[in-house]
């Protein structure tokens, strides 16, 4: 399905700050919450409306509420946490599930430890991960979530390389994409260039 670059002017100069590998952990953590806040303006844009009936001060109306049962947030662990308050800001009632998956360093494919998701498989899911870089992790999560039963699920990253992106389109062109940017290649490690670095590191402070 479609892949949509957030490129709204606060984003892409938040995005540059954080790219910095002069920027302290606290002020990355900070601006990946800030970032994940506005991309989640743009991820729920299309949640459908039902209309209630209440009475301003005024007088009676319908009011358009969002339909549906509540959306769950989906970090893929431990980089995905970092953009799950700003979602939540927006989205105070949304459940949160938890995927762990970590990269192995030598091979790069993804190592399975955790999994752990709310009732309710007709909800919306939002799968963050700032990084997309071979793609192995976001399939690996996806697969995971719908062998589970979810259908309707949105990926939500800050930085992609055109690889990760053409795994995720080839293996689940069904998970629309949101995305600050879409990078230039991996390097021989499989980071993204230019990338920010390990995000997990910088989000945590553990290197
Ligand atoms: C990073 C990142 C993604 C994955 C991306 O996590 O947060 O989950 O790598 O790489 P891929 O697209 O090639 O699979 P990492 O394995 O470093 O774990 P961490 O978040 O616990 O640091
Ligand atoms: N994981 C990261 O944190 N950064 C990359 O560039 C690639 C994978």
């Amino acid at each position: 399905m479609a892949l949509h670059i957030i490129d709204h002017p606060l984003v892409q100069h938040k995005l540059s700050i954080m790219r910095d590998k002069e920027t302290s952990t606290m002020k990355f953590r900070d601006l990946l919450q800030e970032i994940s806040m506005l991309m989640g303006y743009e991820i729920t844009r299309d949640f459908p409306l039902t209309y209630e009936d209440i009475e301003t001060p005024l007088m009676p109306m319908k009011a358009p509420k969002i339909a549906g049962k509540k959306v769950v947030i989906v970090p893929i662990l431990r980089a995905g946490l970092g953009m799950v308050d700003g979602l939540m800001k927006l989205m105070p009632s949304a459940r949160i599930g938890h995927i762990g998956l970590y990269r192995d360093e030598e091979t790069c494919l993804p190592q399975f430890y955790y999994y752990k998701m709310p009732s309710g498989k007709e909800r919306t899911v939002i799968l963050t991960d700032p990084m997309l870089a071979t793609g192995g992790s976001a399939c690996d999560a996806i697969m995971r979530l719908k062998k589970d039963g979810y259908t309707n699920i949105k990926m939500m990253c800050l930085v992609a390389s055109p690889q990760g992106v053409e795994a995720v389109q080839t293996h689940h062109p069904d998970v629309d994409i949101f995305l600050a940017s879409l990078d230039e290649d991996l390097n021989d490690k499989n980071y993204i260039l230019p990338g920010l670095g390990d995000a997990g590191d910088r989000i945590f402070g553990t290197k």
